[in-house]
């Protein structure tokens, strides 16, 4: 059937005013190839009520949208529909940094305003999106009389769902985005078995709820992914699982300090609220709905960051080789160590930072990440709570901040800072000033921030509107000194990157650093496989890749459960415009994979997601801006897999010399890891090749121009 929204909608703006004309049948809004459709309708009881289509078919049957108030009656029914306005939209923009250089943002949008029947006669505007790749809808409260500010207890936005999907998902957690992704119906997802991690030092899973990105596949295979973009000044939202209306809902991160979930001033508007759609699993991944649904950059040219590669004298923390603290004993180094005490082997020493800089410097890599070089680290005890701990300008007696920038400065590499806050925000907004005043004074353009813990103020979760807004005053601070921020322990990429493009990485997921030291096994095979379609969506990762003694041996309880061909992947996998080479420098000497490393692109012209699936594998094409390489990382989980990559993304009439790193015979991430074969190749569009990875396995093939 032909929907009757899919002709094309004229490029003016059409306003249907109610007072003066009849109300036509339908409202709404259809992208721009008009496969994507938006309805809205007024209950009967003066409720709005919004649906989305795609070919003609259910995505979200007729869902609500209301909001509960502390200081006011609920907002969602006896309104009245004021007017419902057409707009159409159509932009490129340029990425400063990015997995592709030009963006296309084309929608139509469709506002709707609405006005409460009887007292207090409270306005209300909802905004709905079409793209061709999705749909995004956000709440405005608009200035009004009587109203100055709101205290939002609950946001409702229903998304009930056209069939129970096969659900892709990690708890709702409001604390951490540290939790494993999980596969099953949507009828099955029971978050709140995954409470009291032993290895998280902070997690709080209050309901049956998910974190977004959360990612489906629908029977008929239409994949959806529900997220969230621009989350400014706002509580970050889970989903619940509504089992009997086969619904999710929002549920917004509150503050037990404050009883509430938002607190705003009039006029705002609210975080969109998204859903990708695609019919493969792969445009979910070549989607830039989210960084669409951002406003354009505001820091103007930061030519100052520059996507690189970077070591760091930090995996030799995560497996007890060295120590953060000075003196030995306390919080992340026994912790990493497994109950060990440390002594004596503290790890940011001026030595240590000149070899890893030697070792940079050979190898083509620009940046130096050193942890554990400020005081504070002999006093974090347990993960408690504890504020001004931490001192980032003060330095342990053997280690020379200034001497180490002069060294890598006449190397070509430059210092990473970090500063690990120990989630104590208030702490560290106290010392913005003078640590990043140093960072300028050295030329230091980066930054590694942590909120390791339980927030102090006691009350307060890691995705709640204080550390949201937290998380943006850094932000906004940082820029102002010319500093790009790789938060861990984060709040969740929304796309703020088209706004801020100093928000250059961030962790939000279970790290490289989990297999290490997790007690329940490491990240299992799927694990990345999961993020791509998942935790990827919403923005780069600092997932720090590229482990190369895979049977960890310091450690005897842990090992990596990949295949060393599938830590080379994941330079291509998982898109970050940073990208850690995080192993440590003798297990890459001489080491001929390491050539991968050295030739991987960190900024893209162009990116493809060739195929996967959600859990299982997934294969990706980039082209490295300026040199015209392109790279291809496949990844699988605990399965075999034979692949076949049509070359038709290649160039016409150009020959690639192309090295191959794959699994070899017998690789297998259990028990033979490291098992890798290097093959040449020359290849040219519209070839076709076909390669198997072994069981945790990956595929990483580098193409460079003749
Ligand atoms: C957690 C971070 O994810 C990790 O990379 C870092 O080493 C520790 N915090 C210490 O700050
Ligand atoms: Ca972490």
């Amino acid at each position: 059937m032909k929907n009757l929204l899919t002709s094309t909608y004229p490029l003016i703006i059409i306003i249907i005013l109610w007072s003066c004309s009849p109300p036509p049948e339908r409202i709404g809004v259809a992208s721009p190839n008009g496969r994507v459709t938006i309805d809205f309708i007024m209950s009967e009881t003066g409720s709005p009520v919004y649906s989305v289509s795609f070919d003609g078919k259910p995505v979200i049957q007729p869902s609500g949208m209301s909001f509960e108030f502390h200081n006011q009656q609920a907002l969602g029914s006896d309104l009245e529909l004021i007017s419902a306005e057409n707009s159409t939209f159509s932009e490129t923009w340029e990425m400063p940094w990015g997995e592709q250089r030009v963006v296309e943002n084309n929608y139509n949008q469709l506002d709707i305003t609405l006005k409460e029947k009887k007292t207090p006669n409270r306005s209300w505007i909802i905004r709905f999106k079409a793209y061709d790749d999705g749909i995004g809808l956000r709440y405005e409260f608009p200035t009004q009389e009587g109203v100055d500010t709101v205290v939002i207890m609950n946001e409702l936005t229903e998304f009930k769902l056209a069939g129970d999907h096969t659900a892709y998902w990690q708890p709702g957690d409001w604390d951490t985005y540290e939790q494993l992704y999980h596969q099953s119906r949507v009828t099955a997802i029971d978050a709140t078995k995954y409470r009291d991690h032993p290895d998280l030092a902070q997690s709080y899973i209050p309901e049956n709820a998910v974190n977004t990105p959360v990612t489906m596949k629908t029977d008929d295979g239409l994949y959806l992914s529900f997220h969230e973009a621009n989350l400014t000044n706002y509580a970050g939202m889970t989903l619940k699982v509504d089992k009997e209306q086969l619904a999710l809902i929002s549920n917004l991160v509150g503050s037990d300090r404050l009883g509430y979930k938002v607190k705003r001033a009039l006029p705002f508007e609210t975080p969109w609220r998204t859903i990708q759609i695609s019919e493969t699993a792969g445009g979910l991944i070549d989607s830039k709905l989210i960084v669409n649904l951002n406003e354009p950059n505001k820091l103007g040219n930061i030519s100052w960051f520059q996507p690189m590669k970077y070591v760091g004298i930090w995996w030799e923390m995560h497996l007890g080789n060295s120590t953060w603290d000075y003196e030995g004993s306390q919080s992340m180094s026994t912790f990493a160590e497994g109950g060990k005490e440390g002594s004596g082997r503290h790890g940011a020493t001026t030595e240590n930072a000149k070899r890893y800089i030697d070792f940079a410097t050979k190898n083509g890599i620009n940046g130096l990440l050193v942890e554990g070089w400020y005081t504070g680290w002999d006093h974090w005890v347990g993960f408690e709570d504890r504020e001004g701990v931490f001192d980032f300008v003060t330095e342990y007696p053997d280690y020379d901040i200034e001497e180490v920038v002069r060294y890598g400065n006449e190397k070509g590499v430059e210092l990473i800072m970090h500063h690990e806050t120990s989630a104590a925000p208030r702490s560290y907004e106290q010392q913005l000033d003078t640590a990043y005043s140093l960072m300028k004074s050295l030329g230091i353009h980066s930054v590694k921030t942590g909120y390791v813990g339980k927030i102090i103020p006691k009350g307060e979760y890691h995705h709640g509107q204080w550390m949201v807004n937290h998380y943006r005053k850094v932000l906004e601070h940082a820029a102002r000194y010319q500093v790009a921020v790789n938060a861990h322990e984060p709040i969740k990429a929304t796309g703020i990157r088209r706004t801020y493009p100093n928000a250059i990485a961030r962790e939000g997921l279970r790290g490289q650093e989990w297999n290490a030291w997790a007690t329940d096994g490491g990240n299992p095979p799927e694990h990345l496989p999961f993020v791509a379609f998942t935790r990827m969506l919403g923005g780069p990762i600092d997932f720090t890749p590229g482990v190369f003694e895979l049977t960890l041996k310091p450690k005897a309880n842990n090992q990596i459960n990949t295949t060393l061909a599938h830590q080379l992947a994941l330079y291509v996998v998982i898109y970050g415009p940073i990208q850690m080479a995080c192993d440590l420098p003798e297990n890459y000497e001489d080491h001929p994979a390491f050539q991968f490393i050295r030739d991987v692109g960190v900024n893209w012209e162009k990116s493809i997601t060739l195929d996967g699936e959600p859990g299982d594998f997934v294969t990706i094409a980039r082209e490295e801006r300026e040199t015209g390489n392109w790279f291809i990382g496949s990844i699988t989980d605990e399965i075999a897999r034979v692949i076949t990559i049509n070359y038709d993304f290649l160039p016409q009439g150009k020959a690639f010399n192309a090295t191959i790193y794959k699994d070899g015979k017998e690789a297998y991430y259990k028990d033979n890891p490291g098992d890798y074969l290097m093959e040449t190749d020359t290849i040219s569009n519209g070839e076709t090749r076909t390669y198997r990875l072994a069981r945790g396995g990956g595929l990483a093939i580098s193409l460079m121009g003749e």
